[in-house]
């Protein structure tokens, strides 16, 4: 019998060590860090650093050529893959692409209990009632019957959030969720996820874009090249030189307004 109640740690994810290796190369290069209770974090980086390869190593979808991630406590090979999945709910663009269109709303977000795209299976009524307070929340309810496809692109991102929820997981990962969305939908997601900390989830996520980078975000990561630049509080992270070097460009300047950042680039 366990006698450490691995829910209560406070660190809820730890890499060790971890490497991809693809073709001979590495991908990912010996990155380690850990992520504790009520931390919140964004990860920066340009194109090709290895940010997607990091995200799946952590929601379990890719296993690391050499390390090792563990999920509150629990190692990620040794225990049962799919009690670790419930635990964290993945949002990505890719998924989005993956879609038939003709899924309606309610399915798509169905779908998420069965780790599947598409239904196999039949749904129980507290499952379904699951889905229900999920798309009140997200205000989906008007569309559920909408084929996915129909719906707007801020619309299709509040779905696909929806599906990462059906199993109320702690920790949600999101992969630019932000792209392809304008402005002020942008600004609806970002409250959106904003809430969603407030009512005691923690996040991860990719941004290119540091004005996306929302004031309930404690902490960054800085990758390069497969490796972390640097990581820690947000604070000590959004440094002017550094954002400059990582993102790769000359001349850009940055203010700081109501806990968010908003850059200039001339
Ligand atoms: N299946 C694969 N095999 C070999 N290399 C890959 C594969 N998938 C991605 N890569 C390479 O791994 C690097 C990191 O990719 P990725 O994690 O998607 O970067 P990012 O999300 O930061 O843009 C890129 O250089 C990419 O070309
Ligand atoms: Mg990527």
């Amino acid at each position: 019998m366990e006698t450490i109640n691995n829910e209560e740690s406070q660190e809820i994810l730890k890499a060790e060590n971890i490497s991809i290796i693809r073709d001979k190369h590495y991908i990912i290069k010996d990155i380690s860090f850990s992520i504790n209770k009520g931390e919140n974090w964004a990860i920066i980086g340009r194109n090709g650093s290895g940010k997607s390869f990091m995200l799946k190593i952590l929601s379990t979808l890719v296993y690391p050529s050499e390390g090792s991630i563990s999920i509150y406590g629990k190692k990620f090979g040794e225990t049962n893959i799919w009690d670790l999945r419930k635990k964290i709910g993945v949002v990505s663009d890719r998924l989005q692409h993956d879609y038939n269109g003709n899924t309606c709303v309610h399915d798509v977000i169905l779908s998420g209990f069965f780790s599947s795209i598409g239904l196999h299976q039949d749904a129980q009524q507290w499952q379904i009632d699951r889905v229900k307070e999920i798309m009140e929340f997200l205000r989906l309810t008007p569309m559920a019957n909408r084929p996915f496809e129909t719906l707007s692109q801020g619309e299709q991102k509040r779905a696909l959030i929806g599906r990462a929820l059906v199993f109320k997981p702690q920790l949600i990962i999101l992969d630019e969720p932000c792209s392809g969305l304008d402005i002020a939908s942008r600004d609806d997601f970002l409250n959106f996820l904003g809430k969603m900390i407030a009512d005691g989830m923690q996040i991860i996520f990719v941004t290119h874009h540091i004005e996306e980078i929302i004031p309930e975000i404690t902490h960054v990561m800085l990758m390069e090249k497969g490796k972390i630049y640097k990581s820690g509080k947000k604070e000590d992270m959004m440094k002017r030189k550094q954002l400059r070097y990582i993102l790769g460009v000359e001349k850009f300047k940055m203010k700081e307004k109501k806990g968010r950042y908003w850059p200039r680039y001339y």
